[in-house]
């Protein structure tokens, strides 16, 4: 992909509840699978070269997105925010842990030259965080960028608005639908998609089981 279409190739991975929901809103990260899914998104993010996330997941879940399990805590992939205005917090496990693995914050070069956005900048790269300034719409030119740096595959693992950037942009190869059996109920933030209305273009390849939670994978057509 990254030789052929000069872009890594993109899985989207979700987890949605029974009732349609990726999270709720203003509480933090929700847990919609079992520990046996989990473990198999750790062995996914060591499978990828780079992570990537909206700065609403960003702050709302405070993820670490390492690869946690034995033996693979050192295959951590490259972790990217698409965060145009730096709001990513000092504080965050992501800034925190970004000199153990890298952490790369896609911000607008229009926006960090505001007023007082210049010494935000300057704080999250202290803290060894790399900022690569390009326009967070243009997602193909941020592919470009990243398979330039010989990124070839890219899991993006959320919230609802980037995974429908990617979708509505056409950039996504492969989805992971990762279902658990529980809802969410009222205040519940609705996937872009569910089993019913996986985007057109896209046709199932296999079903796992994960404890009591599913993983469909869906390939898109060529
Ligand atoms: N179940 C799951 O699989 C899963 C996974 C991840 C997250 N979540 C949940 O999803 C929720 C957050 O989702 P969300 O939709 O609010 O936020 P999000 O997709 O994580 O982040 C969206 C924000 O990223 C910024 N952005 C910059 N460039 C973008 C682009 N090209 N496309 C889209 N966004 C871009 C925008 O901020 P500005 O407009 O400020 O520039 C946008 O508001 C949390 O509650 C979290 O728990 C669930």
């Amino acid at each position: 992909m990254r030789k052929r279409s000069k872009r890594p190739h993109v899985t989207l991975k979700l987890a949605v509840s029974a009732d349609g929901m990726i999270g709720l809103h203003g509480i933090g990260q929700v847990r919609i699978t079992g520990p046996e899914a989990r473990e198999e998104v750790h062995r996914l993010r060591a499978r990828t070269d780079a992570i990537l996330v909206g700065i609403g997941t960003a702050i709302a879940d405070d993820p670490e997105l390492t690869c946690r399990l034995e033996d693979l805590e050192n295959q951590s992939p490259i972790r990217i925010v698409l965060d145009r205005r730096l709001e990513l917090p000092l504080n965050s496990k992501l800034v925190m842990t970004a000199r153990e693995v890298p952490v790369i914050v896609i911000a607008d070069l229009a926006a960090t030259t505001e007023d007082g956005l210049d010494a935000r900048g300057e704080a999250l790269e202290a803290a060894g965080v790399e900022i690569l300034t390009c326009d967070s719409t243009r997602l193909d030119d941020l592919l470009t960028a990243l398979a330039s740096r010989g990124i070839s595959s890219l899991v993006v693992e959320g919230g609802a608005k980037t995974a429908r950037s990617f979708l509505n942009a056409g950039l996504v190869d492969q989805i992971l639908l990762f279902r658990g059996p529980g809802t969410l109920g009222e205040g519940g933030i609705a996937s872009p998609f569910d089993p019913q209305s996986i985007p057109a273009g896209f046709r199932p390849v296999e079903t796992h089981q994960f404890g009591a939670d599913i993983c469909e994978n869906y390939e898109r057509d060529i």
